[in-house]
């Protein structure tokens, strides 16, 4: 599991915020299309802990996924669950002054996944990083050493329920470079009332 607190890339303009109330910082979308490196980034802009969802996966869902098969909704269910517990096992640890809080990067394709997150004792709020099929493919290429197969990509697009309309969703271009990803990333989140820019 990867909880860290260490600071992302140090950027000049990088925008800086810090949560009002205990939230679950949900970073999701399909693979390739930025959800581990924006969420280190939105992690260390809030000055929170960050846990990739997929150093969650059981085992054996780990060896689904390098055969290329996807996992069923059954192999999902203990494991979003495992994601939300450890996000708010995370918060507990933040010292007082501040509101207990963790960003997790986690695919979170379909409403049910979402409202598993939504059932923890963090607020959940989803930024996705939204955008065309070939810059995303293109961004899965140069990725190495990573289980997810590119030809899961489309099973991926095709599983995705936009999450638009929802309640506490942020939508980020994904074609946007880190820098304005995250300021669109705090802007949205600021807009729902749930941090304060800093
Ligand atoms: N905004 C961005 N601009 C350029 N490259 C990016 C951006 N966001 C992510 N990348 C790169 O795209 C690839 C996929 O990003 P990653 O965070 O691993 O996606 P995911 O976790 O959603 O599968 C990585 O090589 C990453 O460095
Ligand atoms: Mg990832």
């Amino acid at each position: 599991m990867t909880v860290s607190q260490e600071k992302g890339p140090e950027e000049p303009q990088m925008p800086r915020g810090r949560p009002v109330e205990k939230l679950l910082v949900v970073v999701m979308g399909v693979s390739g299309c930025g959800k581990s490196t924006l969420g280190a980034h939105i992690a260390s802009a809030l000055a929170l802990p960050f846990i990739d969802a997929d150093d969650l996966h059981p085992l054996e869902n780990v060896e689904k996924m390098s055969r290329g098969e996807p996992l069923t909704d059954d192999d999902r269910a203990p494991w979003l669950e495992r994601v939300r517990d450890a996000a708010a096992a995370a918060a507990a640890h933040i010292s007082a002054d501040r509101a207990s809080s963790t960003v997790v990067a986690c695919s979170a394709l379909k409403r049910a996944y979402r409202e598993v997150l939504r059932c923890g004792p963090l607020r959940a709020v989803f930024v996705h990083p939204h955008g065309a099929r070939d810059v995303l493919l293109s961004r899965m290429s140069a990725r190495k050493n990573h289980f997810m197969k590119e030809g899961m990509l489309d099973s991926q697009i095709k599983t995705l329920e936009d999450p638009t309309g929802e309640d506490d969703v942020v939508r980020v271009p994904v074609e946007a470079g880190m820098t304005e990803q995250v300021q669109i990333s705090l802007k949205g989140l600021e807009d729902l009332g749930v941090i304060r820019r800093m």
